[in-house]
């Protein structure tokens, strides 16, 4: 007997002092909704070499390179990412029966995680779902003009709760947004809590009855949005809807839900880019399957062509770019590059370059009557992301610019596209119902520069005597030249002939 006790702790001695196992780190989410960060490090220790994978946030990632053992090592771990290769730094040691490792960005390292011995299994990639053929999903006839609303991601990120939606209803509703078209309030990414016991997803304590918010923005005369992700995890980390997809549809239609924001994110580890359309899809049958109308929103930075089949998947817009910033290099890039997209946006599908950061600092008010410009003639979604509560009347006015946003709602739904490119100076033109035409003159240029505008290249014989400038709300007599300010526009309307 004292032999076989003795052998087992001596087991359980050289067993603890080798990093070989499944180890997990439990940490409260930063963003204090009572959610759960967990990051598992599933690692085999053979020698000097450490090999595994690591399951962090939304990714798992393969150990590719080690140095070191338990008194100290360091992992280079790496995943495939459609056409690209993300990778990261992990380094730690043993101490005790714990893992304290922490995750290196550049010269600094992130806070130190205490992981523990958890069974084999746990946390690991879950099994791959079999996709369904493809099909044309029925069209859910929403989203005739491009959708306008709020969206917490670009302002409040993890800080997104009841109170500052309830607060943003409250403004929108009251401050002319309301009036001016802005109708869903979008939850982006960080509401999400576990799964009760019969898969049911909860929302976590920063949301604590998300039915009761949906009445409370359908009572202003809004609309309600949500997010998730197609794979287990979110972008931020949070539950996904992997394997839950018709059970999650009919919770957020039963919650009052009104508009999904689906983001790959997670699922780019289970699926590759040429699955996504049947993953999409998925989803967009299932949202029809509740009966409730939901407009379906794909956000998959414009991977495998999207624009080509999301109107097949039952999208009514999906994003064509990686995320906007606040600045203007992002702005500009991501706006201006959208011409070749055109062709594909029509009533009740759009393409969506982002949502707008107008009002967010750090462009000035110049830039951002560009922004909301390039978004209107791009005939692209109008989703403010700002602090609408609080909001100065500079602002709100290029927000609530009621002739600029009739050329982002125009009836015919055609997308406008770059005329002429002059160095620094763009023309687009878009064609409206009717034959109006909206003619911007862009300078991407920091100082004021003339723009000349080429009638012949838009197909008009003789200068119109009078046009219509939708910044300066005013008819004016127009010659063929204008100065327009550095970063700036001039957005004109023409009235058919
Ligand atoms: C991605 C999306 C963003 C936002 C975040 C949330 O980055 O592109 O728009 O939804 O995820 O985590």
């Amino acid at each position: 007997m004292k032999r076989i006790v003795l052998f087992c702790s001596l087991a359980a001695a050289a067993w603890s002092a080798d990093l070989t196992g499944n180890w997990l780190s439990a940490a409260p989410s930063p963003n204090n909704d009572g959610t759960i960060r967990r990051t598992y490090f599933h690692l085999k220790q053979e020698g000097g070499k450490i090999t595994g994978t690591i399951r962090a946030a939304q990714f798992f990632y393969a150990v590719m390179e080690s140095t070191g053992g338990p008194d100290g090592f360091k992992l280079t771990v790496g995943m495939q990412d459609g056409p690209t290769e993300r990778r990261a730094i992990y380094e730690g040691r043993l101490v005790g029966d714990e893992l304290h490792v922490a995750q290196r960005r550049g010269e600094t390292l992130l806070p130190e995680m205490t992981a523990h011995r958890v069974r084999e299994g746990e946390g690991a990639k879950p099994a791959r779902l079999p996709l369904p053929a493809l099909h044309k999903v029925r069209d859910n006839g929403l989203a005739r003009t491009p959708p306008m609303g709020w969206n917490s991601w670009n302002k409040f990120a993890g800080r997104v709760n009841d109170e500052v939606v309830r607060g943003v209803a409250d403004a929108m509703a009251r401050n002319g947004m309301k009036e001016a078209g802005y109708t869903y309030i979008n939850i982006d990414d960080t509401w999400e809590g576990e799964r009760d016991a019969q898969g049911n997803i909860q929302t976590n304590k920063k949301f604590p009855d998300m039915k009761a918010l949906a009445d409370y923005v359908h009572g202003k005369g809004l609309k309600l949005g949500i997010y998730s992700s197609p794979g287990p995890n979110t972008c931020a980390g949070y539950e996904g809807t992997y394997g839950h997809e018709e059970q999650d549809a009919r919770t957020w239609a039963a919650w009052g839900i009104d508009y999904l924001k689906y983001d790959w994110c997670g699922a780019r580890n289970i699926y590759s880019d040429a699955e996504m359309q049947a993953v999409y899809q998925k989803m967009g049958d299932a949202l029809l399957a509740t009966g409730r109308p939901i407009v379906f929103s794909l956000c998959q930075y414009g991977r495998a062509d999207v624009w080509k089949w999301g109107p097949d998947v039952g999208g009514n817009l999906w994003r064509t770019t990686y995320d906007i910033r606040d600045n203007w290099e992002s702005m500009a890039q991501i706006g201006f590059q959208q011409s070749e997209l055109a062709q594909w946006a029509k009533p009740g599908h759009w393409n969506d370059p982002d949502m707008l950061e107008i009002g967010n600092g750090g462009m000035s008010e110049t830039e951002y009557r560009t922004h909301m410009t390039l978004w209107s003639m791009l005939a692209a979604p109008l989703m403010a992301g700002n602090d609408v509560r609080d909001v100065p009347s500079s602002i709100l006015e290029i927000l609530t610019n009621r002739e600029v946003i009739a050329i982002n709602q125009d009836k015919a739904g055609k997308q406008g596209r770059r005329l002429a490119k002059s160095g620094d100076q763009e023309i687009w033109v878009r064609d409206l119902e009717g034959g109006d035409r909206a003619v911007a003159l862009f300078n991407r240029g920091a100082a004021a520069a003339p723009a000349t505008i080429d009638w012949t290249a838009l197909g008009i014989k003789k200068a119109p005597a009078v046009v219509r400038d939708l910044w300066e709300h005013r008819d004016e007599r127009f010659t063929s030249s204008v100065s327009v300010p550095g970063h700036g526009v001039v957005l004109l309307r023409l009235r058919a002939e």
